[in-house]
């Protein structure tokens, strides 16, 4: 079986160190993993005006979250926090009040940043998050991704093999942790 794992760039650098790292994770994951990217750069502010009628971007954020078996935030820290354009791309998909899309949605959070906390306090932010909106988040292994332009090429390539070790390993570990929540999702099951 395949698995589709939507995932998020917290970042809207053109040269975002965050979107290396994606490339990264999807050379790195386990063949049963389909990657597609779910955009968050055309949402406009979320506001609880547009509640009564989703706009067409609200709408496709929603629709291509829920068409994800399991949602991957790769994501910088800013500010010790998470990314005001990733919070609002989250926003978006929890209203309007009762359409949550990331109940009982698998995630996983990872990000990378030049300083050595490598995003901890972003994961941190996050797990709050997701926490309310009741989506399950691989809790273990952590990966907090110190940036080194030696070790990721552009294109996404490893040059370090604990690096690229650690990287797969949390892949594979996110592709059994989705696996175990969808079977827990399934009809049938408590
Ligand atoms: C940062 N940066 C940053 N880094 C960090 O480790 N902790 C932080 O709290 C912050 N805060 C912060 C705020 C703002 C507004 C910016 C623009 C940057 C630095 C950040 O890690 C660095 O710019 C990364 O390159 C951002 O990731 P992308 O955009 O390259 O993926």
């Amino acid at each position: 079986a395949t698995y589709k794992i939507g995932y998020l760039v917290g970042s809207l650098a053109s040269n975002s160190i965050n979107r290396i790292l994606s490339k990264a994770l999807i050379k790195l994951a386990p063949e049963e993993l389909e990657f597609s990217e779910v955009p968050i750069k055309d949402l406009p502010l979320y506001s609880p005006d547009y509640d009564a009628d989703y706009p067409p971007a609200g709408r496709a954020f929603k629709d291509a979250v829920a068409a994800s078996d399991g949602i991957l935030f790769v994501s910088p820290e800013y500010n010790r926090s998470i990314p005001g354009a990733l919070k609002n791309a989250i926003d978006w998909g929890s209203r309007p009040w009762g359409t949550n899309s990331f109940a009982r949605k698998p995630t996983g959070i990872i990000g990378t940043s030049p300083g050595s906390i490598g995003t901890a306090v972003m994961q941190s932010s996050m797990r709050s998050v997701l926490s309310f909106l009741d989506a399950p988040q691989l809790n273990a292994p952590e990966a907090y991704i110190k940036f080194n332009k030696d070790v990721f090429a552009e294109d996404g390539a490893v040059s370090d093999s604990h690096t690229a070790e650690l990287l797969r390993h949390y892949m594979e570990e996110y592709s059994a942790f989705v696996q175990r929540v969808l079977a827990a999702n399934a009809p049938g099951h408590i």
